[in-house]
């Protein structure tokens, strides 16, 4: 039975070894606030960070994470919503229907924590997320008001 450390917490998860990580998270631990869209690792809604780098939890077997690694989903993020990211996100109203986002947010946090003042460039590079609603523009200019540290520039 695999053990898991997830949002600080040690759970011993019943499944198979190819189970991926998303379905354990989901089924097994009951944090349904990571999603799943795709499966196949090209859509981000299902990106936790697995020893801070953002990964997606569809693509990554229960087998392929090492005794001590640390998964953190968008519920441990911060414990009340104020991690730099989600204020930017609440400041900017980033979502539309909101599938997508515990994975921007997360893909975010994880791109912020390497790179705290990313160029347009990076922010590119590094966002591959997929947003149905095109909310695009508002995850863009979320991030930079997190790397800015700062309130929304009104006006
Ligand atoms: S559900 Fe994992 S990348 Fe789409
Ligand atoms: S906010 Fe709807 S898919 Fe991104």
């Amino acid at each position: 039975m695999p053990r898991l450390n997830i949002n600080g917490r040690d759970v011993d998860i019943a499944v198979e070894d190819d189970t991926p990580l998303l379905w354990a998270i989901r089924e097994q631990v009951g944090l349904t606030g990571t999603k799943y869209g795709c499966g196949v690792a090209a859509c981000g809604a299902c990106t936790v960070h697995v020893d801070g780098v953002a990964t997606r939890a569809c693509a990554v077997p229960v087998s392929a994470i090492a005794p001590g690694q640390k998964i953190v989903t968008i519920e441990g993020l911060s414990p009340d919503g104020s991690h730099p990211v989600q204020k930017a996100w609440a400041a900017l109203d980033v979502p539309q229907c909101g599938y997508c986002q515990a994975g921007m947010i997360m893909a975010a946090a994880a791109l912020l924590a390497a790179k705290p003042k990313p160029t347009e460039d990076e922010i590119h590079a590094e966002m591959t997320n997929i947003c149905r609603c095109g909310t695009y523009n508002r995850v863009r200019a979320a991030i930079n008001l997190a790397a800015e540290g700062g309130e929304p520039r009104r006006g």
